[in-house]
């Protein structure tokens, strides 16, 4: 298991300002599609291209295209949802699956309420979206549900980590590479991420 965190200075002050509890819902989702397609950057550094021959105005010349398998990117609701909005900005034509899970407030386990994912799946590599990696019972239990349904390539993408969360992501799926913009310092006794910035999904959706 690879872990990236994309420590680059944009996104250092995007996650600065997305931290602040004073940073409302509409600057929260922009910078959290901000962050997220930054991190896309890094995280699919290793696509594969073709070459292909094309013709400027001046001369031809060997280019070079996205090849290989092709993307899926699989938010988990609610809160990875905003991550994909930004990624696809990038890669307009990945297929986007869904798995829809809460946190049991009392005993932290992830409950599925949902999951649609694209067919073909298993043929396409899986960017999979959360972006809170805290106790990570949700990225635990998305990852297995992928790999049941044919998926073997996935990348999980978060924004803040838990150093909890990345061990018990690399015990339970050593081939799943991860990459965030932070790993923060522990879980409190409720799994909230410190420092973190709170409940994600609440302040994506101003709701509470
Ligand atoms: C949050 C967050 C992650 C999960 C992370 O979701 O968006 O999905 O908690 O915690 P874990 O690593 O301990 O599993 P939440 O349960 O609040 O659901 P929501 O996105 O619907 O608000
Ligand atoms: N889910 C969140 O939204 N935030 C945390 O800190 C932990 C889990």
């Amino acid at each position: 298991m690879k872990l990236t965190v994309v420590d680059h200075p944009l996104v250092q002050h995007k996650l600065a300002i997305l931290r602040d509890k004073n940073t409302g819902s509409k600057d929260f989702r922009e910078l959290m599609e901000e962050v997220s397609m930054l991190m896309a950057y890094e995280a699919m550094r290793d696509l594969e291209l073709d070459p292909v021959t094309i013709e400027t105005p001046l001369t031809s010349m060997t280019a070079h295209v996205l090849s290989g398998k092709k993307l899926a990117l699989v938010a988990i609701l609610r809160a990875g949802l905003i991550m994909v909005d930004g990624i696809l900005k990038l890669v307009p034509a990945a297929r986007v699956g869904h798995i829809g899970l809460y946190r049991d407030p009392q005993t932290l386990n992830p409950v599925e309420y949902y999951a649609k994912l694209p067919e073909d799946i298993g043929g396409r590599r899986v960017f999979l979206t959360d972006p809170m990696l805290a106790t990570a019972g949700s990225a635990v239990h998305a990852i297995d549900v992928l790999k049941q349904r044919g998926a073997s390539q996935i990348k999980l993408m978060s924004i803040i980590a838990a150093p909890e969360g990345v061990e018990r992501v690399r015990k339970a799926h050593p081939d799943v590479d991860i990459v965030v913009a932070a790993v923060d310092e522990y879980l409190n006794d409720h799994g909230y991420i410190v420092p973190g910035l709170g409940d994600a999904g609440d302040r994506i959706y101003g709701t509470k």
